[in-house]
């Protein structure tokens, strides 16, 4: 067997799963999601579920890739290979579902980044964002044209992807994040330095940071921040598990798990004293309380922000505020829109053998074809719909089997052996690591997380059975939002029953 491709260095797989991790997810989602959940209020579980989901599934996710040298589907055929399709369905939902809706908001982002220049959304950004340059239809189902303006964006988006991707995990991946990731922290700090001058920012700050206890018995804010963990981390996705293939013998993975995840949410929650601090100082402009500032949802990144920066008194700066923004947004975006095209990407190579170069260009044009569902007149009810339900189903779903199958039927001893034996730490650190993993991170996996999940799962599922989501039309909800996981799920079983060009190991959960 050839020989597996590697990280050039332990830095650049941090940096490139920092990249997949922080992504539009931390700055349009996470700021949607902290504004309708009232703000501090959402920050209590978002934080919670770091430590008792998002940590410990991470965590797993490295260390299985790690073991096993392969993609979600190869590792997750070695553990047995009746849950080969496991690893299948979770890298065609995100392939065809989340990075096809993922380039059409990056692209709406690429045309904001433009449009900051001359401040196109000129007096009213929200009839800008959903007529002028939406073209949303009134009603869900009327597709109407084409918009132009943002396939041409989503053409770009999906060029650039390509192109990173056509040329590896080293040269290509990881030299793109080594360059993104520095650029967008420093951006953002900028962003972040700049709304403490704004006048009122404070009451921003305080409704961002203050919790709403009351808030908390709100179980929707529960569901919103457990998944919002899956979908920021990037777990569930099979990405990290392609990812941490791709490290040499002695790794820390502990460190690695923990250092992705506290960049992870500590990016979210500087970026979130941008967005709040905007919000904060509008409420004053318009003098109203900060809670109806906007129309809190899915615009709130492309209404709020260009509202706000319209008024920033910057003088001839406000609009490098939108510049440097939007930028963020495109450059975040991308850094994980090609994690996902790569988690598929390897688990075809992993199973085909076909040429890297090949799989990537039939991707990037299935992608691009896929985005003009979104890009049509019912495009941004149809992402909602496709967004909610891979979120609340497909990505919970992936990992409260990912926990069961490790933590009970394949015993995660042997998952444990392997991180203590692979990491360079001395014997005494060894101990302690050993002490760590069996005690709470086996906890977690075996009883919390799954427990949590399954629960988070279940209520979610009532909400949507009582009361369809959004109140669109149950129809749309069924063929989008239940079709999307039915058919990926189709697809990753069809390719389960393939054969492997070259059969992966088994029975080594036998090892001891
Ligand atoms: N983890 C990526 C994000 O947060 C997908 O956007």
């Amino acid at each position: 067997m050839s020989k597996r491709a590697s990280w050039a260095t332990t830095a650049g797989f941090i940096l490139a799963a920092v990249g997949s991790a922080v992504g539009l997810g931390n700055i349009w989602r996470f700021s949607y999601m902290a504004y309708c959940s009232g703000g501090g209020a959402f920050l209590i579980p978002y934080i919670s579920a770091l430590f008792i989901i998002g940590f410990p599934i991470l965590l797993l996710e490295f260390a299985l890739g790690h073991w096993r040298k392969g993609s979600a589907p190869k590792a997750f055929y070695e553990v047995n290979e009746k849950w080969e399709w496991l690893g299948w369905w979770a890298v065609c939902f995100i392939m065809f579902g989340i990075v096809i809706y993922y380039s059409v908001i990056i692209s709406w982002s690429l045309n904001y980044f433009f449009f900051s220049f001359d401040m196109r959304w000129a007096d009213n950004p929200d009839a800008f964002f959903f007529q002028d340059f939406l073209q949303r239809a009134d009603t869900i189902g009327e597709l109407g044209a084409i918009n132009v303006r943002i396939a041409a964006g989503a053409a770009f988006i999906w060029f650039v992807c390509w192109f990173i991707c056509f040329r590896g995990g080293a040269k290509g991946i990881e030299k793109a994040n080594k360059l993104f990731m520095p650029v967008l922290f420093v951006l953002t700090l900028i962003l972040v330095g700049w709304t403490f001058y704004l006048p009122e920012s404070r009451e921003g700050f305080r409704y961002y940071l203050e919790p709403d206890f009351s808030r908390l018995t709100d179980i929707e804010i529960w569901i919103s921040a457990v998944t919002q963990n899956f979908f920021t981390l990037s777990i569930g996705f099979g990405i990290m598990i392609a990812y941490a293939s791709y490290l040499p013998k002695k790794v820390s993975m502990v460190k690695y798990a923990f250092v992705v995840s506290l960049l992870d949410h500590g990016y979210s929650i500087v970026v979130g004293f941008a967005v709040f601090g905007v919000l904060g100082y509008m409420a004053a402009v318009q003098n109203v309380p900060i809670d109806e500032v906007v129309t809190a949802g899915i615009g709130l990144a492309f209404v709020a922000l260009p509202e706000a920066i319209s008024t920033l008194p910057f003088g001839a700066f406000n609009r490098l505020f939108g510049v440097i923004f939007f930028f963020c947004l495109v450059i975040a975006g991308i850094s994980s829109a090609i994690s996902i095209i790569e988690a598929f990407t390897s688990s075809i190579l992993d199973k085909f053998h076909f040429h890297r170069r090949h799989v990537v260009s039939v991707l990037a044009l299935i992608g691009f074809a896929g985005t003009f569902l979104f890009t049509n007149a019912s495009g941004l009810f149809f992402l909602d719909i496709i967004d909610h339900f891979i979120n609340n189903y497909g990505l919970l779903t992936v990992g409260i089997l990912e926990c069961l199958i490790i933590g009970w039927w394949a015993k995660d001893k042997l998952l444990i052996n392997h991180i203590v034996k692979s990491s360079p730490a001395s014997d005494r650190q060894k101990y302690f690591l050993y002490h760590f993993l069996s005690g709470f991170w086996s906890y977690c996996i075996r009883f919390l997380c799954p427990l949590v999940l399954i629960i988070i799962f279940v209520l979610s599922l009532r909400q949507d059975v009582t009361q369809p989501y959004e109140d669109y039309p149950v129809v749309y909800l069924i063929l989008m939002g239940v079709g999307c996981l039915i058919i990926t799920h189709i697809i990753g079983f069809f390719f389960s029953r393939l054969r492997w060009k070259e059969e992966p190991a088994e029975d080594y959960w036998d090892e001891s």
